[in-house]
Parts: structure tokens; sequence; C-alpha cells
């Protein structure tokens, strides 16, 4: 549901904060999300119809779903696969907001002292500003990707140098970036809570804000952030880094956000608790660099840090580090949220999903009529999924059987969270992975309806035979060890094309 509520407070906020010496282009884009908000808006208070977001009203791609929550949703770009007709497709279609992966560092746009190169990173400006996107400049400063000559830098010499290149930069992309990572992870894992040691932060503790102030001199339209890694959850780090932008805000060092990189394996308990006590200090929180490694959490990740966001009113926006796996950092780990052939994977519509308050239109099921009762047959066995001896109960056992279109082997596939929940005509109750288990062998029962994740289905269709992957475990449905028998258990595992994982539609009622 699109609460009221959140569109008040999402919508305007970023918006009003925007300081007035921001480019038309920036904010010509901003207002027209203000006011389709607004509109909408008013036409609730008037005619007194709730704004609930049903299926026809859930936007289709992740910028526009962001948009409706005052929120923008953005990819890291590289330059170099600007020429790839499937990448831009891709980010054209789907994101609203880019990130330059590397064009704007320091090495990037300042190779010699002094001579400064915006080719590449005016290629993705030009690009995002064509598309109608936003970009977020990354990063002005940071210990890593220094350019050679740097490298070689201490004490006044490299402080000078350093502020220069803040200034010349930003005032390069000044009023075409509306935020600018100043600063990114200048804070030490080990020992954590402390600065990590640089030629940087050699040059004096101070080097933090004077790169502040300087960007705010040069560029005082755009928000200025710290962007850090590790700082994901409540800890050391993150602590640490939480002083200093109290103390900033105390001292009226001129800092307007905070960027929480957000690359996942496990997503940290107090996630969102974290993003809510930096926004209460006074600073807009964004996901910078989101990327969370492949498994069967991957989707259930995404998607909760995604309603994290949401439910941060200073939260702006999500970035995610890559577009295809392919595209990612992380080798090896498919990170993202489409796959190397560029079609959007479970996680993709976590994030849909959520952005659209759990009411994204499930993609419909070649042939499969939603209001019908259907008997599934198993590819391997030609036997029925069946609900073990006619119980009604929660946690009755599904298994195969013989197929004789009894009402315990009769299910409809009903929409809920972009997959479908498959409801049992006997007993009113749907497939569930037992205790939401991740495993392979996972069992496969019936339960009342809660909605949950391990209740929903991905359904996919290849010649005739259905494939059911659920949302929560990423893993298939199949009738155990491809077995023949009757009685033979249905569980979960993972999803490789075996004809024990395809199920045969039969039209029953
Ligand atoms: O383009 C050259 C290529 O010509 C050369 O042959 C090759 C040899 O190594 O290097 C290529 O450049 C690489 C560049 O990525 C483009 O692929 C650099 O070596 C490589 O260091 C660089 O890595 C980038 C990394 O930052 C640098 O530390 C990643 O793409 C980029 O995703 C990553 O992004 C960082 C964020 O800026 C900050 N937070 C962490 C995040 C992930 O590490």
């Amino acid at each position: 549901m699109l609460a009221l509520t959140s569109i008040g407070t999402t919508t305007y906020r970023p918006h009003e904060e925007l300081n007035s010496t921001m480019a038309a282009t920036i904010t010509r884009r901003r207002r027209g999300r203000a006011a389709a908000a607004l509109t909408a808006l008013t036409l609730a208070v008037t005619t007194g119809i709730a704004l609930g977001a049903t299926a026809a009203q859930a936007a289709s791609t992740l910028g526009a779903a962001a948009e409706a929550q005052g929120r923008y949703f953005g990819a890291a770009v590289a330059a170099s696969r600007l020429s790839d007709p499937v990448y831009t497709g891709i980010l054209d279609r789907e994101f609203s907001s880019v990130t330059a992966e590397n064009e704007m560092k320091w090495d990037a746009t300042e190779p010699s002292q002094g001579q400064f190169s915006y080719t590449r990173g005016d290629q993705i400006l030009d690009h995002a500003v064509a598309n109608g996107m936003d970009v977020r400049g990354h990063a002005l400063l940071w210990h890593s990707q220094e350019p050679a000559w740097a490298q070689t830098m201490e004490g006044p010499a490299l402080r000078q140098a350093m502020l220069n290149h803040v200034t010349q930069v930003a005032t390069h992309y000044r009023g075409k970036v509306y935020a600018w990572d100043v600063v990114n992870e200048a804070f030490s894992d080990w020992p954590e809570g402390v600065r990590r040691d640089s030629n940087l932060q050699r040059t004096g503790n101070d080097w933090i804000e004077a790169a502040f102030r300087a960007a705010r001199a040069a560029d005082p339209g755009a928000k200025l952030c710290y962007n850090d890694y590790g700082t994901d959850g409540i800890g050391a780090k993150s602590n640490a880094v939480y002083a200093m932008v109290k103390d900033f805000k105390s001292r009226g060092v001129p800092i307007d956000c905070v960027g929480f990189q957000s690359h996942l394996t496990t997503l940290p308990s107090d996630y969102q608790a974290n993003l809510q006590r930096f926004a209460d200090l006074g600073v807009d929180v964004q996901i910078t660099e989101l990327d969370v490694a492949a498994g069967p959490q991957q989707a259930a990740i995404f998607g909760s840090v995604t309603k994290a966001c949401l439910a941060v009113a200073r939260c702006t926006g999500i970035t995610v580090w890559g577009i295809r796996d392919s595209d990612s950092w992380r080798t090896g780990e498919d990170p993202l949220l489409f796959d190397d052939a560029g079609q959007p994977k479970a996680a993709y519509t976590a994030v849909l999903d959520a952005l659209n308050g759990g009411s994204t239109p499930p993609p419909t099921i070649p042939g499969v009529d939603p209001s019908a009762w259907y008997v599934l047959l198993n590819r391997q066995s030609g036997k029925a999924l069946d609900v073990y001896n006619r119980s009604t109960a929660d946690k009755a056992d599904v298994v195969q059987w013989t197929r004789n279109d009894g009402t315990q082997q009769q299910w409809r596939f009903e929409p809920s969270g972009g997959g479908y929940q498959l409801k049992s005509r006997l007993s009113g109750k749907v497939l569930d992975v037992l205790d939401w288990s991740t495993a392979n062998g996972g069992d496969v029962v019936q339960f009342e309806d809660r909605d949950g994740e391990n209740q929903q289905w991905t359904v996919t269709a290849n010649g005739g035979y259905l494939t059911l992957v659920n949302r929560y475990s990423g893993k298939a449905l199949e009738v155990q060890g491809g077995s023949t028998a009757d009685g033979a258990d249905v569980v979960q595992y993972d999803s490789w094309g075996g004809a024990n994982q395809q199920w045969q539609l039969v039209k029953v009622g």
C-alpha cells in the first residue's frame, strides 16, 4: 500500500530542501515528481478515495516506482559499456539516476597534476541528461584510485593539491550533479572506530571538513555526502562516522548526506535503525552502491534494503553498483538485479515489489487463468500434486499421487507479491515451504495464507511445462529424487531444469 503519509514526507522533503541555486535541469525533474504526487494527494483528499496502489496503478520500472515514492533509483555506469545496446536498453528503461563507476574519480579526472580530463565523466553525464536521469557525483577524494602523482605527495603540498582538485571538479560539474560523494571511505576497518591512515589523513585530521567546505564553495547546489562501506549496521565503524557527522552538524561544517554503500552478503538486523539514526542527525541518507552476493537470501535482502529506505523519510534514493551480473566488480558473485543476458532476476522483482508497496502485478503466465482450478502433473512421473490424505490441516504434507482430479489435487494460481500463491481447492490453504527453509530438500506443505514469501512462487513457462521457484528460498518445486511412486514427497531443490521440477497444467474447474 502506498500510504498518504509516505507521499507527503518523501516527495516534499527532498524538494523543499533543494538549494535555490541548483541548476534548472535538476529542479525541473524534481518539480515534476512533486507535482505528480501533489495531484494524487489532492485527488485522494477531495474524493476521499484511498490511494492504495492497486495492481493497475503499480509502476512497471524501478525508476517510476521509486519516483512514485519520492525517491530515485540509480545504477553505477561504466562509460565503456554505453555502446552496448542491451546495457543502455536496461539503463534507460529502468533507472532514474546514474553514478559514474570510475570516471569521475581523481585518477580519471586529474591524471597529471593540474591537467583535468572530463571526457569519460561527461560522456556518462550527457547520456544521463539525454535520458532524463539525475547524476550522483562519485567521488572527489578517496585514498584509493589517487593518481600516481598524488600518491607520492604528503603534507601541505598534498593538502593544496587535494583542495584544488575538489574545487576544479566540483566547479566543472556545478549545477549538473545533485549530490557528490565528497569523501569516500576515510574510516579504518582495523582497528575500527578510527580514521584510516592515508596520505590525505596525514595532512591533518581536518582534511575531511576542508574538503566539504571547498566543495560547498564550488557548487553550492549539490548535496554533499560522506560515503563508506561496512557502515551499514550499527558498530564501531558506523559509530565513528556518526560521531563525525554529529560534530560537523554542530559546528556548521557543510554536510548534507551520508552514503551507505551496502555491498552485502547478509543484511545487518539493525540496517534500518542505522539509517534512521543518521537521518535523525539532520542529513539525508542514501544507499549508494548496493549489491548482494547471490544466494538463497539475495532477493529477500534486496527487498528488505528497499523497504528500509522507504521506511526512513530522509532516505532519498538507492543506487545499485552495476546493471547485469556480468557488469559487477564482484566477479563470480552475481550480485545485481539483472542476469548476464539482461533478464530481470528474482531480486529485481523483490525490489520493484517493495517500491510498489507490495502490489506489483505478477507477470502473466501464458495460458493460465487465475480464476480456474488446475491439476499439476509432474513431467517425470505423470502424477499429480496432492495434499496427502485429503488433510485440511496446517502443515499437511504435499506429495504426488496418481491423478484422480479430487479437490485435494486442484490448485488455483493467485497473484501475490509479484509472484503467485497456489491455493488448494480442498482446504483453501496455500503451498508453503515449511519453516521458511532455504535448504535443498526443504519440505513443501500446505499452510494458511499469511502472504509470506515462502508461500509465493515465481512461475516460468517453458514448452508447455511450468517451473515454480519459491520467492524466499530461490529453490524449485520438485518431486524428491525424481520418484515415480505414489506418496513421494514434494520438496524444494536448486533449480536445474530436471523433468521432476517441471509441471504440466490440466484445467479441471
Ligand atoms: O580499464 C582498465 C583496463 O584498461 C585495464 O586493462 C585493467 C587492468 O587492471 O584495469 C581497468 O581498470 C579497472 C577499472 O576498475 C575498470 O574496470 C581498474 O583496474 C580497477 O581498479 C577498477 O576497479 C574499480 C574499483 O572501484 C577501484 O578501486 C571498480 O570498477 C569499481 O566498481 C570500484 O568501485 C568502488 C567504489 O568506487 C567505492 N566503493 C567500493 C567500490 C567497489 O570496490
